[in-house]
């Protein structure tokens, strides 16, 4: 038995447990190094499809493959031991059918041994979710401000806003937790929307802009970091990591143009023939 197999990592199921209990920490990472490190306090770490935007510099996650999300998952995999981690279904893999949901599904579970996909998309959606889980594939969901539906959206838009949206958005939550997904993103919605939602769903509401309602929080890693140069009104900033690069990269510039080369102190000799 290898060391690895005898560290517990958390499931699905462990996250579901926590309803209305201790919050629950989250957030999202692509790259090795970065997950190694939120490996050591988050329950869970999506690998979303916000990479689109914040590592491949896309304008949105529509152009988002299947691919690119299984190697950024199988990297995170790879990097930590404890967090249960989740990818993203992206936009076009899942929407199709049921059967296209399961292949594709199957394929992100396999080939990078995560422990759960998330989708978006509430009611519409709700076949689909109960479709995965009754044949093994632990499912997030993802309502409110569902970003890869931008272009119908008209913008990455709060929701719910309006009272009138409200039982629209109500249906979405109750039908993704009645199709058996064991915790649902909720995203940019207005407060007591997130608070009824919260209240009236059994299932562990991981909220992002979506007040502190929810049973949960997760935030995009890069933006809390301050890496990402627009982010959204509701991120707090715990760190300011794009300051710190700039002042290492120009350090290490005016070091070359100085010809101060670094390592340069550390020539290899040449060995002994
Ligand atoms: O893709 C992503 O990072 C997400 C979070 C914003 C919840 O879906």
């Amino acid at each position: 038995m290898s060391v690895h197999s005898l560290i517990k990592r958390r499931t699905a199921q462990d996250i579901q447990i926590r309803k209305s209990g201790e919050p629950i920490v989250s957030l999202t990472a692509y790259t090795a190094a970065m997950a190694g490190i939120v490996d050591e306090v988050a329950d869970f770490i999506l690998v979303g499809d916000s990479l689109g935007m914040v590592v491949y510099g896309l304008d949105s996650t529509v152009p988002v493959t299947l691919e690119m999300m299984i190697l950024h998952g199988q990297a995170v995999m790879r990097a930590t031991r404890h967090a249960l981690i989740v990818v993203d279904m992206p936009f076009g893999s899942y929407e199709e059918s049921r059967e296209q949901a399961l292949r594709n599904a199957a394929r992100i579970l396999k080939e990078t041994g995560c422990g759960a996909v998330k989708l978006e998309g509430g009611a519409r959606m709700a076949q689909t979710i109960r479709f995965l889980v009754e044949r093994g594939v632990p499912v997030m969901g993802h309502i409110g401000l569902t970003p890869q539906a931008v272009n119908t959206l008209g913008g990455f838009k709060a929701q719910g806003r309006s009272k009138a949206q409200w039982p629209a958005i109500l249906a979405d939550a109750e039908a993704v937790a009645q199709a058996g997904a064991f915790a649902m993103v909720v995203e940019a919605v207005a407060e007591p929307l997130a608070a009824q939602i919260t209240e009236g769903v059994g299932i562990p509401t991981i909220g992002i802009g979506a007040s502190a309602a929810c049973d949960g929080q997760i935030l995009v890693l890069d933006d809390m970091l301050g890496l990402t140069g627009r982010v959204p009104k509701f991120v707090k900033t715990y760190g300011n990591l794009a300051a710190e690069v700039r002042q290492a990269v120009t350090g290490y510039a005016d070091d070359v143009r100085a010809r101060r080369f670094p390592g340069a102190d550390h020539v290899y000799s040449v060995k002994a023939e």
